[in-house]
């Protein structure tokens, strides 16, 4: 039978994320600084041939049957379509899907459907044209709004939109989110800020809660607990007055789902990560540029995942924020 990349703790991961690129068109505070990052080179990041050798390998060979492509911003990557393309016409036909800020993604959304993409989860923190310029440190709502709409009209749906809510800034929106995508069909998932920035000014007694999520949410509708089957899905999610509207929270702080994740990752330069958090990488682009075969990529990609650690750790004292930001890694 085909391998499978497994890990010491029997975790079969059949979900790849892949960072296409560690760009973005915005600077949400609680990601970057003003002024980016040290981005990288050109030559650092995988072409596309690269891209769509690691993603069939992924796919035909080590059992992965769902792709995401992340960022940064992964519309900012001039080759997506190409790839997402490659992708979606594997012999295996994975899911493929894309999380991204939405911006650019009302003009690409017709070829991004064309090439085979099933889904979009955008990023959307405010409703309010000011404080999503603060946030952000860019005057472009209506571009999310508008991207948005695009995704719905070409269904790439569920259309998930994916919010983090930050003290004194966005926290009493909550509310008007839920209500906005409800509206517009689209499935709210609210995020804990996790320590990924790339000023390391995260702050555990900072962050809001899943508990102080639902709290604000029971304040203005009445939340039942969803009973579809949750899998190895980070939100949980509630039935939202009955349903069948459903809010989601990404609890990955405080109630960490690390025992059922199915994931494995793919950064814009080539390097394998099997955690979110992990502190040690295993470099493909090296091997591959110097010839290596499919078979040593697959040992390599293999032994990334068998050192997999059991969880994030972050309530062991020895946690330790991995040096790459979030945005390099892909969320
Ligand atoms: P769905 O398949 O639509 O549920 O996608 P997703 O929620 O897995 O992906 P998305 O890119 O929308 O991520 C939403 C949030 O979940 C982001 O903040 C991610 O960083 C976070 N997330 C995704 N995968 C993991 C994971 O394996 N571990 C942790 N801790 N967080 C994750
Ligand atoms: N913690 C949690 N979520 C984050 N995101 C970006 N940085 C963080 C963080 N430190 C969110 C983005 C986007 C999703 C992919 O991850 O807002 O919605
Ligand atoms: Fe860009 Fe996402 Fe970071 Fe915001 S959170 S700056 S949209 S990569």
């Amino acid at each position: 039978d085909t391998p499978q990349l497994v890990d010491r703790f029997g975790r079969i991961a059949t979900d790849l994320r892949v960072s296409l690129i560690d760009k973005c068109n915005l600077r949400c505070t609680y990601c970057m600084p003003a002024e980016g990052l040290p981005w990288l080179k050109r030559a650092e990041l995988l072409d596309t041939a690269e891209m769509n050798r690691l993603i069939r390998i992924a796919v035909e060979e080590l059992g992965v049957t769902a792709v995401r492509f992340t960022g940064g911003e992964p519309l900012l990557r001039q080759d997506l379509v190409e790839i997402i393309g490659a992708t979606a016409a594997l012999p295996s036909r994975p899911k493929t899907s894309l999380t991204t800020n939405g911006i650019n993604l009302g003009e690409h959304a017709e070829a991004l459907v064309s090439a085979g993409l099933n889904r979009v989860n955008v990023s959307l923190d405010t409703l309010d044209r000011a404080v999503f310029k603060e946030l952000t440190r860019r005057d472009r709502l209506d571009d999310v709004l508008a991207g948005l709409a695009a995704a719905k009209r070409m269904r790439l749906e569920p259309v998930k939109v994916n919010a983090v809510l930050m003290r004194g800034i966005n926290e009493h929106e909550a509310g008007d989110l839920l209500r906005y995508c409800i509206e517009h069909g689209y499935q709210l998932r609210f995020i804990e800020q996790m320590p990924l920035d790339a000023q390391h000014e995260w702050d555990r007694s900072q962050m809001i809660t899943a508990e102080e999520i639902l709290e604000r949410l029971r304040a203005e509708f009445d939340l039942s607990p969803d009973v579809a089957e949750r899998g190895s899905a980070p939100a949980e999610r509630w039935l939202v007055d009955g349903g069948p509207a459903t809010v989601g929270v990404i609890a990955s702080v405080t109630r960490p789902f690390c025992a059922a994740c199915d994931r494995t990752r793919l950064t814009a330069d080539g390097q394998l990560r099997s955690c979110l958090f992990s502190t040690m990488e295993t470099d493909l682009r090296g091997p591959m540029r110097a010839g290596a075969d499919d078979a040593e990529l697959i040992r390599l990609w293999q032994g990334e995942m068998w050192a997999k650690a059991a969880g994030h750790g972050m309530d062991s004292g020895e946690f330790a924020q991995p040096s790459r930001p979030m945005s390099a890694i892909g969320g």
